[in-house]
């Protein structure tokens, strides 16, 4: 039986190094720390990425339990950057070098007798000097440092089952289970049933029993009836393999979560369970401020909830390395299509480094093999050059430990030898007025299938508190290459970069050390390029999304000239009124983007229909005036073209126009300089009811908002943490982009807070990390803005300790 005890809290840490520290007794200043850890919280910004490479230690005392007698003692890091030593009592007992893999240790004959105390000491480095991927060379994000995913020990009968991995093919299933040892008491036999996720049996088919002959044994069955796993009804069934001992006693148990599905790419596109899914994913890197990679599961949660639920997406790129099984986990869960590859950024090294790339596919493939949201392998370094005798040992390697999925390998280089099943490539060829994408056939002549996994990024960086029009330009480069790859048929999808802003290295980002290169910032808050995505999904994934791209307010354009308006929806139409007037009602076909499900609707003539209802011209000449008028309102009348003079000249003829209309109409609908703000009202509409409104109206109350995600923290690997979210509205809820100000925040009771306790607004917007201390209980966060206003949040925490 498999009996896990997780090993996240009462670690000691030292940031410098000396060898003794390894040994049982040693001197030396440590802080008591709990997993996940980082080796040095850094600052939002402007920080010299030195701070987080080093050598330090990690210490933890542990005592041999009594029940550990005969058992086998395994210790598994699900993630330490970058590269550990494992000491246990002072004698070297393992080492990994990748960051981004888990790794396990057999400690059992390292163990002091039953009831003594035990230490277990980790050198860890996370010096960007080492020989492994992803260093070698520049990279274009921080690779921070630390134990920063969870660690545990199981407790396991000599014999046991030591992974088993399930594929399907409709309600088929096969696996292949894999024991410790070769060394088998005879008698000894294998059991398997399936469960649905209410823990049923899923009968009668599931159930198999097999003879063992080795270390691996395969089995195959149909279970009936299943729900297939898909992206808007993800099924999660548990597949339970038995280890019977010669009595028929179960002496271990594995259990496995996977969905019945079926995935397929060709030359026309990706096909889940047989139907095509035009595939809209961002990248995600897995950082965030202050604590870099070091957040624990519900963190990894939220994000994953993100990418669906709040930018709509199908798919995200795991950018460029295997993250949290947690953020795994929860993409299986509500169906969220995971591409997902090995660590690197454009460099290849020297033979050993390769050996380490090919442990790297190894150690992320067994791990994540039984996720049925991870739809493709990626085997190559991210955007590096060809390099065959390498990617056909990755390519080879991963096809044996997975021959049921298809592999890809980002590139950036066209016409590069394809070895794997899909060509997947960055595509940086949008500048804003050409074409969103390149044709397939331009870049590959593969009749393979072909995915875009990256575009725009450092072709556009937006800050959340760029100028309207930059952040408008933005989205619709977003919005551009979208409808682009939708309407290719030979493009199976594409993920843009990328998903939030991220902290990066010197010779990249923003000379801060960030790329802003995402739809949200750094704490996942929107840039209004998320609304883009958001919109595209339906009203059951994303809820009823209406989004005015601009604050209406004209003194963020040149000359005072408001334009460039995008309305974001996924409703059926969308009304428009200036003040109480209709101006006009915008339908899906309206948009310019014709082969996005909700395009984005382009809000250029703010006149409408008010020039018939209120001003008395009839419908077949609203379009000359309108255009006559909005020529006059931006140039002046004595400065129109020929053109613009010829139409005026006409509709006085024709006694459409005359002077004191033209006069009484350009009056009433020129907005300007020293003339009275505008107050639009916008309504989205499905099945004729109304389900989303805005007011754009200039606001004269301001204040903060602080959204908490999960107002009760629970503890059960380890710590919780959860973000307040801060965004400073007006009445009407419309963001003040431009509020800069700071807010201060305390943490009292049971929960205490990440990061620094003066936290500026940047583009209105901020984020607070809290988390919680280890005891059950009431804490209350405290946020005071700059006008001692004060918000109070009510947080709890619950202890459920595994
Ligand atoms: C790509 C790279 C990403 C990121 C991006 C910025 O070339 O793969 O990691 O640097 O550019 O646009």
């Amino acid at each position: 039986m498999k009996n896990r005890i997780f090993f996240n809290d009462g670690w000691l840490f030292s940031d410098t190094f000396n060898e003794s520290m390894l040994l049982p007794k040693c001197t030396g200043k440590f802080s008591e720390v709990r997993i996940p850890h980082t080796v040095a919280q850094t600052p939002f910004n402007s920080f010299d990425e030195c701070v987080y490479q080093k050598l330090c230690v990690y210490r933890k005392f542990f005592n041999t339990e009594t029940s550990w007698k005969s058992k086998k003692i395994i210790l598994t890091f699900e993630g330490a950057a970058h590269s550990s030593e494992v000491f246990v009592n002072g004698k070297f007992a393992g080492r990994h070098d990748c960051g981004y893999t888990p790794f396990s240790l057999d400690i059992t004959d390292f163990l002091l007798a039953a009831g003594k105390k035990n230490v277990l000491a980790v050198k860890l480095d996370s010096r960007e000097t080492l020989n492994i991927p992803p260093f070698g060379n520049l990279i274009d994000y921080m690779t921070y440092g630390g134990i920063y995913r969870e660690v545990y020990v199981d407790v396991r009968n000599p014999v046991y089952i030591q992974d088993v991995f399930v594929r399907t093919s409709s309600n088929h299933f096969e696996t292949e289970i894999e024991l410790n040892t070769d060394c088998i008491p005879e008698g000894y036999s294998l059991r398997q049933r399936v469960e649905n996720s209410t823990g049923a049996d899923v009968e009668p088919s599931a159930q198999i029993v097999t003879g063992i002959r080795g270390k691996k044994t395969l089995t195959a069955a149909d279970a009936a009836p299943v729900v297939a796993w898909s992206l808007k009804n993800p099924a999660l069934y548990n597949l339970v393999t038995e280890l019977l001992d010669e009595k028929g006693k179960v002496s271990d148990t594995h259990c496995v979560r996977f969905g019945f599905r079926d995935i397929r790419f060709d030359s026309t596109g990706f096909y889940l369970n047989g139907i095509k899914v035009k595939l809209r994913g961002l990248n995600r890197h897995q950082s965030y401020p202050y604590v870099g990679y070091a957040m624990p599961k519900n963190m990894q949660y939220d994000d994953a909830d993100i990418l669906k639920f709040e930018l709509g997406l199908n798919y995200v790129r795991t950018s460029h390395y295997p993250q949290s099984r947690h953020f795994l986990d929860r993409c299986d869960e509500i169906g969220l299509l995971v591409f997902t590859e090995i660590p690197g950024w454009q460099y290849i090294g020297d033979r050993n480094w390769k050996s380490a790339a090919l442990d790297n596919v190894r150690d992320m493939i067994v791990r994540d093999r039984n996720h049925p949201s991870v739809f493709i392998w990626g085997v190559r370094i991210n955007e590096s050059a060809d390099d065959d005798e390498f990617y056909e040992r990755t390519n080879a390697l991963a096809k044996k430990l997975d021959p049921s999925r298809p592999t890809g390998g980002v590139r950036c280089i066209r016409n590069s030898r394809l070895l794997e099943d899909v060509y997947t490539y960055n595509d940086f060829i949008h500048t804003g007025k050409n074409a969103g994408t390149a044709r397939k056939q331009d870049v590959t002549d593969t009749e393979k299938g072909y995915m875009i996994t990256e575009y725009n990024g450092h072709m556009f960086p937006t800050k959340a508190f760029d100028d309207e029009p930059h952040r408008t330009e933005h989205a619709v480069r977003h919005a551009n290459v979208l409808d682009s790859a939708a309407k290719d048929p030979l493009i199976a999808g594409s993920s843009g970069w990328c998903a939030f802003d991220y902290n990066t290295h010197k010779e990249f980002g923003s000379g801060d050390r960030i790329c802003y290169h995402g739809v949200m910032d750094m704490f996942r808050n929107p840039k209004t390029a998320a609304a883009v995505y958001k919109s595209q999904a339906d009203a059951d994934v994303t809820g009823d999304v209406l989004e005015v791209s601009s604050s209406m307010s004209i003194g963020d354009f040149p000359a005072g000239e408001l334009n460039g308006i995008w309305i974001f929806t996924n409703a059926d139409s969308v009304k428009v009124y200036s003040g109480t007037s209709f101006v006009a009602e915008y339908t899906r076909e309206d948009s310019p983007y014709k082969y996005l499900p909700h395009g984005p609707i382009l809000f250029e003539d703010r006149i409408g229909r008010r020039i018939i209802d209120e001003d008395g011209i009839s419908e077949k000449y609203a379009a000359s005036v309108k255009s006559v008028l909005n020529a006059v309102m931006r140039f002046g009348e004595k400065n129109l073209s020929v053109k613009d003079r010829l139409l005026l000249v006409k509709l006085f003829l024709l006694r459409v126009l005359d002077r004191e209309k033209i006069k009484k109409l350009v009056s009433k609908y020129a907005g300007g300089w020293g003339k009275a703000g505008s107050v639009f009202r916008f309504e989205a509409y499905r099945e004729g009811k109304l389900v989303s409104s805005i007011l754009k109206a200039p606001g004269t109350e301001f204040s903060v908002s602080a959204k908490i995600i999960r107002n009760v923290l629970t503890e059960e690997e380890t710590y919780d943490v959860t973000e307040i979210r801060l965004c400073v509205l007006d009445e009407n809820s419309n963001l003040q982009t431009y509020c800069q100000e700071a807010v201060i925040a305390e943490a009292s009771g049971a929960v205490e807070l990440i990061g620094p306790r003066a936290v500026s607004l940047k583009g209105g917007t901020a984020g607070i990390y809290v988390r919680s201390c280890g005891v059950s209980g009431r804490g209350l966060v405290t946020i005071t803005d700059w006008q001692n206003r004060v918000i109070k949040i009510p947080v709890s925490v619950k202890i459920k300790k595994r």
